[in-house]
């Protein structure tokens, strides 16, 4: 079943209930801006939300790749929310192995970053310390793609004040990167300006608000990358929308959204909230539950 809430001039949230596996062949070829997905994770025992095994996951995962490498418009990003567990001891290689496949597969690793859980709490193991962090790999189909770089720029901060007070020498003339990566660093340029550049590290909170799904991630989370790589009007893809959380900020930052969800309770939790911001945005939010493809109704004018 899919349901389309339509609201504020032609946005629309295409919701699916059903298997990703089998619903991607639906989407058109390269009509996404934008997928942001956290995938169910890998493990052994666990069949809470289709738990994989994961000495299968790499196996498991690339038919749904190569659909996501078909959807995905050549400017486009894919963003990879995934962190490796800890089998017998040892971090499992599946998301190394996974990079890998993917690159043989078309795409092209072009960046990671690190979500730093900045609220993480102590806690005490044998032989490691609290995992406090997960990956976003980014992947893409050219190395041309959107980028709005100014979209996700920070305060410059008490740092600026510091460092920019007393510059060397050094500072005042391009200084070459010391790994030859032919990139430099002028620090002067930074003086009077009021934001910068952030880093590939995000410190952003765990979400502790929605208790209805075991695995958010914090509102946060897909607002930045939604600002980072796409425009209004834009289409974001989830295709591992458990309770909707990447298509509901698409949402309220006015980008389609498409959502694909496996389990009824979390198709429907997804569906009460964007279906309630929908309302709370326009007077008259058309649902259109249907079977069908992607045909377009027009939305009722409102009088
Ligand atoms: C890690 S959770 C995603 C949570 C989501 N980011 C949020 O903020 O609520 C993964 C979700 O994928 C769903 N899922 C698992 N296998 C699926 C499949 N083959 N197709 C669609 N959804 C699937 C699970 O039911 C689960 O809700």
């Amino acid at each position: 079943m899919t349901s389309i809430i339509r609201h504020m001039k032609q946005i629309e949230s295409r919701l699916i209930l059903g298997d990703c596996t089998k619903e991607l062949v639906t989407i058109k070829d390269n009509s996404v801006n934008l997928i942001f997905t956290s995938p169910p994770y890998a493990d052994s025992r666990s069949q809470t939300y289709g738990g994989v095994s994961p000495d299968k996951y790499v196996e498991w995962f690339l038919p749904i790749t190569k659909e996501l490498l078909r959807v995905l418009k050549p400017d486009g990003t894919f963003v990879l929310n995934i962190k490796e567990k800890v089998v017998n001891g040892e971090r499992h290689t599946y998301v190394i192995d996974l990079i890998q496949a993917m690159r043989e597969q078309g795409w092209l690793w072009t960046e990671e970053f690190i979500w730093h859980k900045k609220n993480s709490y102590p806690g005490k193991w044998p032989n490691r310390f609290r995992d406090s962090w997960e990956r976003l790999l980014q992947f893409n189909k050219t190395r041309k793609f959107n980028m709005y770089q100014e979209e996700v720029m920070v305060p410059m901060g008490e740092w600026a004040n510091r460092r920019l007070k007393n510059l060397s020498e050094t500072d005042k003339v391009r200084d070459p990167s010391r790994v030859g990566s032919g990139f430099g660093k002028k620090i002067s340029n930074w003086i009077g300006r009021e934001k910068a550049y952030p880093t590939n590290v995000l410190h952003m909170a765990t979400e502790t608000r929605n208790k209805s799904h075991s695995a958010v991630f914090p509102e946060d989370l897909p607002e930045w990358f939604i600002k980072l790589f796409t425009k209004q009007g834009d289409w974001v893809l989830d295709p591992f929308m458990g309770s909707g959380t990447t298509i509901r900020v698409a949402q309220n930052m006015k980008r389609n959204g498409i959502g694909i969800e496996i389990l009824p309770e979390y198709f429907q939790l997804a569906q009460k909230d964007i279906m309630a911001r929908a309302n709370s945005q326009l007077k008259q939010p058309v649902l259109l539950e249907k079977k069908g493809k992607y045909e377009t109704t027009k939305p009722k004018r409102r009088n």
